[in-house]
């Protein structure tokens, strides 16, 4: 396993593998690997002849009062798992060689950036096509591996490779989760041991909507203000950011279940404490 930090190098090498006639799959991540990362690598090694993992802590994803300073990093330990897991090369540039002093270029990926997280994260969405779309430019990868507990990020960097062109397969990855249902994050060392053992409440407020829904409810505004109610008897969850059922093809807002719904997108972000965690469930009816 090679570590790459500059920028032309990582052209270079990614060239060279082309040349050579090498699939690459590209895992983006922000590092403080788990698990989760761990399944995405392993989709990547099963299905491309090299694997590029990318670990940068995007600035350009952080509104000011978030949590870019304190997000947790540790190289060493991250280089450790993903040498287990047998990636090539690993892509960690610093801040300064991703952007250039006047760095004055970001994508846009209008309407779907301003919904769910993009509305309490307004420049959120920005950040993260950006930084992706550089990274897609640099790696040149065939595929690229997205989990989908970021179901709105997922569909987002979809929509911009599909308007923008880009010569790349987006490869979505199941969720993976803690055994109480937790969907693994690098923001859960944030929780303390009793705020941990009520976050599973969030999983289970969408397990319940999709019961709900299973069980011939069709108004979504009835099964809306159980979930939120559920979630707000739990003294733990200080604030809900919103508690969604759309269309997750388009993420366009759903009203009323009726025989021509086929899927359903149950999504909610909460903060347990002040860590603000999100999660989603599609449901096929
Ligand atoms: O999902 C993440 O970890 C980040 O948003 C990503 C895709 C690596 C971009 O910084």
């Amino acid at each position: 396993m090679k570590v790459i930090n500059l920028k032309s190098e990582m052209k270079a090498v990614s060239d060279r593998l082309k040349k050579d006639g090498k699939s690459i799959g590209l895992v983006p991540t922000m590092g403080y690997l788990h698990d989760g990362h761990i399944s995405l690598i392993k989709q990547s090694k099963r299905s491309c002849d090299v694997t590029v993992l990318s670990i940068f802590v995007n600035p350009a994803q952080f509104g000011p009062n978030e949590d870019f300073n304190k997000y947790p990093r540790d190289f060493e330990a991250d280089s450790k798992i993903a040498a287990k897991e047998r990636v090539d090369f690993i892509f960690a540039p610093d801040e300064t060689e991703m952007y250039h002093e006047n760095h004055l270029t970001y994508v846009n990926v209008d309407k779907l950036d301003r919904i769910m997280c993009g509305k309490s994260r307004p420049i959120h969405f920005k950040g993260v096509c950006t930084v992706v779309l550089k990274l897609f430019n640099i790696v040149n990868p065939d595929k690229a591996f997205f989990g989908k507990k970021d179901f709105q990020q997922l569909a987002i960097i979809k929509k911009m490779v599909k308007d923008l062109d880009v010569l790349v397969e987006i490869i979505d990855c199941d969720t993976v989760r803690e055994p109480d249902g937790l969907a693994l994050s690098s923001r859960n060392k944030y929780l303390s041991t009793e705020e941990r053992k009520n976050a599973a409440i969030l999983y289970k407020s969408i397990l319940f909507a999709e019961n709900e829904i299973k069980t011939g409810q069709t108004q979504i505004s009835a099964i809306r203000r159980k979930c939120m109610e559920m979630l707000s008897l739990n003294k733990f969850i200080k604030k809900i950011d919103y508690f969604d059922i759309r269309n997750p093809e388009n993420l366009k807002e759903i009203k009323k279940i009726d025989s021509g719904t086929e899927k359903l997108l149950i999504a909610s972000a909460v903060y347990i404490g002040t860590t603000r965690l999100i999660d989603n469930k599609v449901v096929l009816l």
